[in-house]
């Protein structure tokens, strides 16, 4: 059995149990040195690898497979993507999150005691956050800020509680809750992951930071034409204003735009570790990829909108 990792305990009170109905909320506290559990003796046990897995059955199919995550580390540690994470962590450093305080907070039944206790230190969620790398990133520019990391893919949750000893590493499936207790975050991130507006608006802190990066049309171009990977629909954005109109003021917005030099290796990796993967025939790919210049040149083009929750 595998200790509580610290940064798992630290912010264990301000994770929800799944075992309880939408309307309740139960923590999670440290039940023993190996062990996290509620109240009503629901128990959790970290996984050899630091993650804790509160998912209630088995992922679904929407999970990153092992794969998917293997080539996204491969890309990320090649920095295909710093552009994007030093982005993130200048906007947090120009919209510095709030200082939360337990009379500005509100959750359905804990008492300001309580809420006293969990809003400190200042929790930075992540959803969907993949291997935790811009995670990690955005924590090295919160130095008082610990993080979670949740996604459905246990393989991603293996190299996110691995990433930097300020951030714990949850299994969970956002669609069924985001095991996050109400107006305890003071910063949430979204990048190329799935967005529940309601959710956010749920465990931000009045005045919190809600960071979503997504991609923009000509992202990864001219590989979204030359190994046919999905495209992204033009009025991406203005329907992710929409989705985010209530409840949440627009902040900034920043453009990512860069061109990278990607070898063939690279290229495939790109081309596998995302939601593409699951419908490219493999030899094709390859291939596709063979007929492409060495190194191509692929573009990055990721918008970020930077919005503070009203209230
Ligand atoms: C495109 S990846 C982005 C990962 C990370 N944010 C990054 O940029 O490196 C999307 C991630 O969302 C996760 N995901 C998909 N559906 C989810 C769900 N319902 N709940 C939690 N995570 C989910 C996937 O497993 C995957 O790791
Ligand atoms: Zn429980």
């Amino acid at each position: 059995m595998t200790q509580v990792p610290s940064a798992l305990s630290a912010c264990a009170a301000r994770l929800l149990c799944p075992h309880h109905g939408p309307a309740e909320r139960t923590v999670l506290q440290a039940t023993t040195e190996r062990s996290l559990g509620c109240t009503q003796g629901h128990r959790f046990d970290p996984a050899r690898q630091g993650y804790v897995n509160l998912l209630r059955g088995p992922a679904p199919a929407a999970a990153d497979t092992a794969a998917m995550v293997a080539a996204r580390q491969v890309v990320l540690d090649a920095g295909v993507q710093a552009e994007l994470s030093r982005t993130l962590q200048r906007v947090v450093t120009q919209h510095p999150p709030p200082r939360v305080t337990a009379t500005a907070t509100a959750t359905a039944t804990a008492t300001a005691t309580e809420i006293a206790t969990v809003t400190e230190p200042p929790l930075l969620v992540d959803v969907g956050a993949g291997t935790g790398h811009h995670t990690a990133a955005v924590l090295e520019a919160l130095p008082d800020h610990l993080g979670v990391a949740v996604d459905v893919s246990r393989y991603a949750a293996r190299r996110a509680a691995r990433t930097h000893p300020r951030l714990a590493a949850v299994v969970a499936d956002v669609w069924e809750r985001l095991p996050v207790l109400d107006g305890t975050a003071s910063v949430l991130l979204d990048v190329f992951a799935p967005r529940d507006p309601e959710a956010f608006a749920r465990v931000l802190v009045p005045g919190g930071l809600l960071i979503v990066a997504t991609p923009a049309p000509d992202h990864l171009d001219p590989l979204v034409d030359r190994l046919e990977l999905l495209r992204v629909g033009d009025d991406k954005l203005d329907r992710l204003r929409g989705q985010l109109e209530t409840g949440f003021t627009e902040l900034a917005h920043e453009r990512v735009r860069t061109e990278v030099a990607l070898d063939r290796h690279l290229v495939r990796a790109v081309a596998t570790m995302g939601p593409s993967a699951h419908h490219l025939d493999p030899d094709a790919l390859m291939r596709a990829i063979d007929g492409l210049p060495e190194p191509t040149l692929v573009r990055q083009a990721v918008d970020v909108l930077v919005l503070r929750r009203d209230g």
